[in-house]
């Protein structure tokens, strides 16, 4: 898979050559870049941002260095993802899909986001995808689109060592995961619960079944009403 992320702070990505996505990179399944805006602005101030039309607060992001950014990057391959405070929750199921696209491309915005029409250019050539993090406002995508990298980067086959692992986490079912204990048995007086040392997988297996749906009803509720 190929990613390839559009930012005015395109150090902002180089924490992804590290851990396991830095490594899968290296392996040459992942293929990361972080372009700057800037390069594709030709005034002495490289300027991205211009007051927004119609009046109000904040600096609206110019389409010139967009277009012209995003036109040397996007293939009819290409999904455009552009988070936003504005956009449609990220969930498990859209990283999914995410990881399934040959090629993703990412418009980080700042300020109080990018001209409309970027959008709605590219929106009659490939999917455009506007997708927030989650109710919260950032100073800009890049954080968001991190955290994107991350959670799509790990479906990709090959990136994570033991597919297994993926199976049995949070949010895949549906319900939030089990609680996990390693040794000591106790630990400053406190046991793991007698069923994980009982060597019986049934039971250990109704006993994490039964501790995902407490935990999923005590703090996420709804995700069981959405299971119907
Ligand atoms: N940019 C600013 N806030 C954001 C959020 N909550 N999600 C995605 N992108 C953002």
């Amino acid at each position: 898979m190929r990613i390839d992320i559009v930012t005015i702070f395109p150090e902002f990505f180089s924490v992804l050559d590290v851990s396991l996505l830095g490594r899968a990179r290296q392996a040459g399944i992942l293929q990361v870049a972080a372009h700057d805006l800037r390069e594709h602005t030709h005034d002495r101030h490289r300027t991205v941002d211009d007051t927004p039309y119609g009046g109000g607060a904040g600096m609206v992001m110019k389409p010139e260095p967009w277009g012209e950014a995003l036109d040397a990057l996007v293939t009819d391959e290409s999904v455009l993802i552009v988070p936003s405070p504005a956009g449609e929750p990220f969930t498990q199921q859209i990283a999914r899909e995410f990881a399934h696209a040959p090629h993703l491309v990412f418009a980080c915005g700042r300020y109080e986001g990018i001209d409309q029409r970027v959008v709605d250019h590219y929106s009659s050539r490939i999917p455009v995808r506007l997708i927030s993090l989650g109710d919260y406002v950032l100073n800009g995508g890049e954080v968001a689109a991190m955290a994107m990298i991350e959670a799509v980067g790990r479906l990709v086959p090959g990136v994570v060592g033991n597919p297994e692992s993926l199976v049995e986490e949070s949010h895949e079912d549906g319900l939030l995961e089990y609680p996990s204990y390693t040794k000591p048995a106790v630990w400053r007086g406190l046991e793991v619960p007698p069923v994980l040392l009982s060597g019986n997988h049934g039971a250990v297996a109704a006993w994490r079944r039964e501790q995902q749906i407490e935990r999923t009803r005590r703090v996420r509720p709804e995700l069981l009403d959405d299971r119907g």
